[in-house]
């Protein structure tokens, strides 16, 4: 069994063996891009991170992606997000084994700079979007707004401001994601009091959106300095 509104420091195969089946009402998580590459690069005193971490090399969903099948209840949904190159992978297994629903565009008005110049810029990442079985999509929860705010782009700028969690004027997580959007997702896909589960919390802000909109949440990171600032966020706020 897990803890409810813990985020366990550990592998996240092995706390996902810890949750009972039809567990979750709704996952929303951020796992590795496998984007990294060994250096970070460093132009005109601008440096442009280009490596997240060794946790960023050789990621493979397919393990994770059977457990959380497992412990999500059946018309329960999921939100990933991903890069460009992991999109066919992640489509493939949705249509295959789950109920493919959509795929969301996070689109960023300030995209890091493409120092070479020898392509275009990278300004988008991807959320896809699947329900657990097949069946009718109205059996789960669909929070729909109005049309003009259930467009599947969402338009923001990278994380900046006060938001991103910094020491010493540094970023502490490579990838932290703004909680305008997990909030929307969350918003949209659960109901009060439901159960979210993120097993690649980072700094803690599927946790934090969960909680500031009155959900519960469960989940895992294993690098216990992530940990450790995610507990101070859900300690102190973010406002
Ligand atoms: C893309 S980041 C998530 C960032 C998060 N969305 C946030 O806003 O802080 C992925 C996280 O998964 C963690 N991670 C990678 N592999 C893991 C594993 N096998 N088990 C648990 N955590 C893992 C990494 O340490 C990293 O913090």
């Amino acid at each position: 069994m897990v803890e409810i509104n813990k985020i366990e420091c550990m592998d996240c195969l092995e706390y996902l063996k810890k949750v009972p089946d039809n567990f979750v009402d709704l996952v929303v998580t951020d796992p590795p891009y496998n984007v990294s590459q060994k250096s970070n690069i460093n132009y005109k005193n601008l440096n442009v991170v280009k490596n997240f971490g060794d946790w960023d090399f050789g990621f493979d969903p397919v393990p994770v992606l059977k457990e959380l099948k497992r412990i999500l209840k059946p018309t329960g949904q999921i939100y990933v997000f991903c890069a460009t190159k992991q999109i066919p992978q992640y489509i493939s297994i949705f249509e295959e084994e789950w109920f493919f629903r959509n795929m969301l565009v996070w689109n960023k008005v300030n995209p890091a700079p493409r120092m070479s110049k020898t392509n275009f810029v990278f300004a988008n990442e991807y959320i896809v979007y699947a329900i657990n079985e097949k069946g009718r999509p109205t059996d789960s929860v669909f929070n729909f707004s109005k049309h003009s705010e259930m467009k599947n782009i969402f338009i923001t700028s990278a994380l900046q401001g006060k938001e991103r969690l910094k020491v010493d004027r540094k970023a502490v997580h490579p990838t932290q994601k703004p909680l305008s959007i997990l909030k929307k997702l969350i918003e949209i896909s659960s109901n009060p009091d439901d159960i979210v589960l993120d097993p690649f919390m980072g700094v803690g802000s599927t946790a934090v959106a969960s909680l500031e909109l009155g959900r519960r949440f469960i989940g895992c990171e294993f690098d216990k300095k992530y940990v450790k600032y995610a507990n101070w966020r859900l300690k102190n706020g973010t406002k």
